[in-house]
């Protein structure tokens, strides 16, 4: 609003304009989300929209890092400061239990409509001891790409994923089999998760105690270390790797699988920037015998700022965004998916989804939800250390696992989240 204002100080004393001037309200809203190309677009379009609808009220965008982990380190600064902007955060699906319990959101249950509707895996996320603090924005799904052009069919298991990726490898089709984000960060727990839920074990189970040192656990570290090690089909530059770096080399027609978020589809297919597009299919990450198919659940949320100073206009504009006409338009434009089931039964949707809809709705429902807990971060950043030191070459896996399990009891103890002893 500050340009607006200042606009209405210059008009003067004409009385239209001085009519008009009383209706606008005395400040804007901020908004920080991701402001990448498709992304960038397709909020500031929907930003205006909402100014359109509320008198005119501007709403800044404000950007920050794209990378999860650097937005999560700015958000907790600011937000530590009771810093009032931006007064909307989106927020990835982790971060909502440690901001809640922090104090730093306001609830936003009751001003939503229809929360029902919200995908349930989502839903959960969103939610911190029984209450409801984050809006389900978009949801990402970790998907296997291949190339139609190399690969017959969907591999069905995790070794028959391994031998297609070696044989596109050797035969020379590609120069390597399988690309996946491999960096130290955020993206690379979710990574192994997949891995972790094809394989059957979990970072934590039911009662919240610490898994991760389990022999399905250790299978699966062991099976992602030797597709990286010497003459796998994993090149070992993947761990430098964040999402876009893993889509360019696929683009680029270097490898014959990428795991990546439903983002990256339609990006793909757009032989402006792509040089393998009309040459991909999409489908679950398989499991390996005695596990299950496993995509982790990813996605976005939208928060209200508990130091906001326009708390009701927060929550009308996350209330705008996360309505189905703006999620359908979003996955139109930018290719997220929708957090409402109702707009999956809208046949406009088809066009923008890599799988049909009724695929989608049922790798969500089998998706991996990461432990929701006020010290996820901290949980996470122990074990990408150990599962990246053991990819590399570090420390054998069963022995990075641990001590991931060791460091991660001890966090958890220190917090008072214990759950029951180790076994
Ligand atoms: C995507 C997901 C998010 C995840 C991140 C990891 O942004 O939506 O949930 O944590 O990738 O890099």
């Amino acid at each position: 609003m500050r340009s607006g204002w200042r606009w209405c100080v210059i008009a003067g004393l004409a009385a239209a304009a001085a009519a008009a001037c009383q209706r606008q309200p005395r400040s804007g809203l901020t908004f920080s989300g991701s402001a990448l190309g498709p992304e960038a677009a397709v909020v500031q379009r929907q930003l205006t929209r909402f100014s359109e609808q509320h008198d005119g009220v501007p709403v800044e965008l404000l950007v920050t890092p794209d990378a999860a982990d650097q937005r999560h380190q700015l958000y907790v600064q600011r937000l530590n400061a009771r810093s009032a902007a931006p007064d909307v955060l989106q927020l990835d699906v982790v971060w909502t239990a440690e901001f809640a319990g922090a104090g730093w959101l306001l609830p936003i249950g009751g001003r939503l409509p229809d929360p029902a509707d919200f995908v349930a895996a989502a839903r959960t996320a969103a939610t911190w001891r029984g209450t409801l603090y984050a809006a389900p924005w978009f949801v990402d799904l970790g998907l296997l790409y291949y190339r139609t052009d190399l690969i017959d069919a969907a591999p069905a298991s995790l070794d028959a994923l391994a031998a297609a990726a070696r044989t596109a490898q050797q035969s020379g089709a590609t120069r390597s089999g399988l690309v996946w984000q491999g960096a130290r960060y955020e993206g690379l727990t979710t990574v192994f998760l997949e891995h972790l839920g094809a394989f059957g074990g979990r970072i934590l189970d039911d009662r919240g105690a610490v898994a991760v040192d389990e022999p399905a656990a250790v299978a699966a570290l062991t099976f992602m270390r030797d597709a990286v090690a010497g003459g796998g089909f994993v090149p070992p530059s993947v761990l430098a790797w964040q999402e876009e770096q893993v889509r360019f080399a696929f683009q680029n027609g270097d490898a014959a699988f990428m795991r990546n978020w439903p983002y990256a589809f339609p990006r793909l297919q757009d032989s402006q920037q792509s040089s393998i597009a009309g040459r991909i299919a999409v489908a679950p990450f398989p499991p390996a015998a005695g596990g299950r198919p496993a995509a982790a659940l990813g996605g976005a949320q939208l928060a209200v700022n508990a130091w906001s100073e326009h708390p009701e206009l927060a929550m009308a504009l996350v209330a705008f965004l996360t309505a189905p006409a703006q999620m359908l338009e979003r996955a139109q434009l930018a290719g997220q998916l929708p957090a409402r089931r109702a707009v999956y039964d809208d046949p406009r949707l088809a066009g923008a989804l890599p799988v049909p809809a009724v695929d989608i709705r049922r790798i969500l429902d089998d998706a991996i939800v990461r432990p929701v807990t006020p010290v996820y971060s901290e949980l996470s950043e122990i074990l990408q250390v150990q599962v990246h030191r053991a990819l590399s070459g570090q420390t054998a896996p069963e022995a990075a696992l641990r001590q991931a399990a060791a460091d991660m009891r001890t966090l958890l103890a220190r917090a008072g989240l214990q759950g029951p002893p180790a076994p």
